[in-house]
């Protein structure tokens, strides 16, 4: 299986897709958390990256492109994959395409999640990132439990400003992918609204009629 998570920043991507993960048995890449790691790395492309991503802006296709490029070289992909921030715009939807054309490779399916956006700033401004394993916890709908030992991060760009900057950012260069990908037939819109389970069905019913393409 070989999907792409498309939706507003903090509509639940990251959250919903540790769990299609795991229970598709692909891999998640997403490019947030490759970027996000070499900030904490402080690698040329971490320093980069951060002048982008604190100001809520999106990082050049050109730098994307080829860490998607080298990424989808990996073994770890071969079961199938699911995008998680990438494509971000036209021009990577179109690098993309030729890719898994070249890889001889096809995707499943699109799945748009949609959230408003007063409810994304109420999500986003008490997100939680656990420094260890990645997870993602909201302080009120999803607390840790005392025994996951957590050591719990605000990310950088989860500023109130930044996240308004970045919901603009999706509506004019990342949204125009939802009619790249319809004209394609390939997607699919999700009800983001409610509780994780009950969104997660919803997930699961595309994706298990989408299995066999
Ligand atoms: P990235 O890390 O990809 O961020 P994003 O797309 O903005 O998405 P988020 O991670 O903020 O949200 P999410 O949808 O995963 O929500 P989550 O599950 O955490 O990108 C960060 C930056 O990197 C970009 O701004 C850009 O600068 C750069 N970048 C990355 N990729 C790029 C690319 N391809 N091109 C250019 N630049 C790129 O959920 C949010 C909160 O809500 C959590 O607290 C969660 O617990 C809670 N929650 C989830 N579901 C529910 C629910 N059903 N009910 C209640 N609460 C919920």
């Amino acid at each position: 299986m070989r999907l792409i998570f498309l939706g507003p920043p903090g509509s639940g991507k990251g959250t919903q897709s540790q769990n299609i993960c795991k229970d598709y048995g692909i891999k998640q890449i997403s490019t947030g958390d490759i970027l996000r790691k070499n900030v904490k790395d402080q690698t040329e492309l971490g320093k980069i990256a951060a002048e982008y991503m604190n100001k809520g802006e999106l990082v050049p296709d050109k730098i994307m492109i080829d860490i998607i490029a080298s990424e989808l070289k990996k073994p770890d992909y071969l079961k199938g994959f699911l995008l998680d921030g990438f494509p971000r715009t036209i021009p990577q939807a179109e690098a993309l395409d030729g890719m898994m054309s070249k890889m001889g490779l096809k995707l499943n399916c699109v799945l748009v999640l949609e959230v408003p956006h007063e409810e994304i700033i109420q999500r986003i401004s008490l997100r939680r990132v656990d420094k260890k394993t990645g997870k993602i916890y909201h302080l009120l709908f999803n607390p840790p439990l005392p025994e996951d030992n957590v050591e719990l991060y605000q990310r950088e760009d989860d500023k109130e400003e930044t996240i308004r900057r970045r919901l603009m950012v999706y509506e004019s260069q990342t949204k125009p992918l939802i009619k790249y990908y319809s004209s394609m037939g390939l997607a699919f819109k999700i009800n983001g609204v409610g509780d994780f389970k009950e969104v997660y069905e919803r997930i699961v019913k595309v994706l298990d009629s989408r299995l066999e393409v």
